[in-house]
């Protein structure tokens, strides 16, 4: 069995791969990159490099020949009609080179939400559908890291985390929990044509978020609604699904999500 993975450069690609050298043999994994420098580490430990480039179609059959498995990790273009014509070069040339079984890292309820990504991880799922090749939808929930737009440094400075006011709850998620479920599916049979929205199991909410940051910094955090803030972290919130839960990530995991209270640590330079 191959398993071959774009975008291995990224955090998300590198994570899964340290994930799967403890389930699978090296020789097993393919990693593609867009620059063949940056599948150097991934040399030294004896993980066959291949050149991918989602911009140049000529470079994707190759880089899938003898694929097993295929996952397509999104593309982190801007803009999100060029990472439809993207995906598109991949799908298409993981039906030329006969892929057994193609997975996508797409978004956690993406029939919730308006904004043009949540458009582009629909419309690429169609898309794999009109292959006919056995499937896999890893519908990631946000990462977690979009606290780091909230100022929770001020936040823990000033004593008072300030947020836009309403009943915001978030199924958010670290990338490493999402990477040990990418890497467990890739490495296990049972998942063709499945679709799994790997959010937590339960939301978090804002004082859930001051409890932890209180917990971190050893100072009492408290809430400050603003109706005034201007950050566009908040129009991007109010457009996506991020309250919708499921419990298929840490049945997939085999154990609880990372808490928030470690999931926000890094983000904190105290
Ligand atoms: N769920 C969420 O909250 C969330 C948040 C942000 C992004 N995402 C999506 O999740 C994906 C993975 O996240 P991440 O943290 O690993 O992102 P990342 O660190 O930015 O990695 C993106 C990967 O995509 C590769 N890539 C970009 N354009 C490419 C192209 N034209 N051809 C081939 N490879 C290309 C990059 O290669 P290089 O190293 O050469 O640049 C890199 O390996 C992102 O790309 C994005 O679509 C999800």
């Amino acid at each position: 069995m191959s398993i071959v993975i774009t975008g291995a450069s990224g955090k998300l690609g590198r994570f899964i791969i340290n994930q799967l050298l403890q389930k699978v043999s090296s020789e097993q994994i393919i990693a593609c990159v867009r620059r063949l420098e940056s599948g150097k580490p991934y040399e030294e430990q004896g993980i066959i490099v291949r050149h991918c480039d989602y911009d140049q179609p000529e470079s994707l059959e190759h880089a899938f020949a003898g694929a097993s498995r295929l996952l397509l990790i999104s593309s982190s273009h801007h803009d999100d009609t060029i990472r439809l014509r993207q995906h598109a070069h991949v799908i298409e040339a993981a039906k030329k080179s006969k892929v057994d079984h193609l997975l996508y890292t797409s978004f956690a309820f993406p029939e919730h939400g308006s904004v043009s990504p949540v458009h582009l991880h629909l419309a690429t799922e169609h898309a794999i559908r009109t292959t006919g090749i056995p499937f896999t939808f890893l519908r990631n929930a946000l990462y977690t890291d979009f606290v780091g737009a909230l100022d929770i440094n001020e936040a823990i400075k000033k004593g008072k985390l300030s947020i836009v006011p309403g009943d915001w709850k978030f199924n958010s998620v670290t990338r490493q929990d999402l990477a040990a479920v990418c890497a467990a599916v890739l490495s296990e049979p049972g998942h063709k044509n499945k679709i799994y929205e790997l959010t937590a199991s339960a939301p978090w909410t804002f004082e859930d978020l001051a409890d932890a940051l209180s917990s971190l910094s050893g100072k009492t955090i408290s809430l400050q609604p603003d109706p005034e803030i201007r950050n566009w972290i908040y129009g991007f919130l109010s457009k996506i699904d991020t309250t919708s839960t499921s419990s298929d990530l840490e049945r997939l995991l085999g154990r609880p999500v990372t808490t928030l209270k470690e999931s926000v640590k890094p983000f904190i330079s105290l």
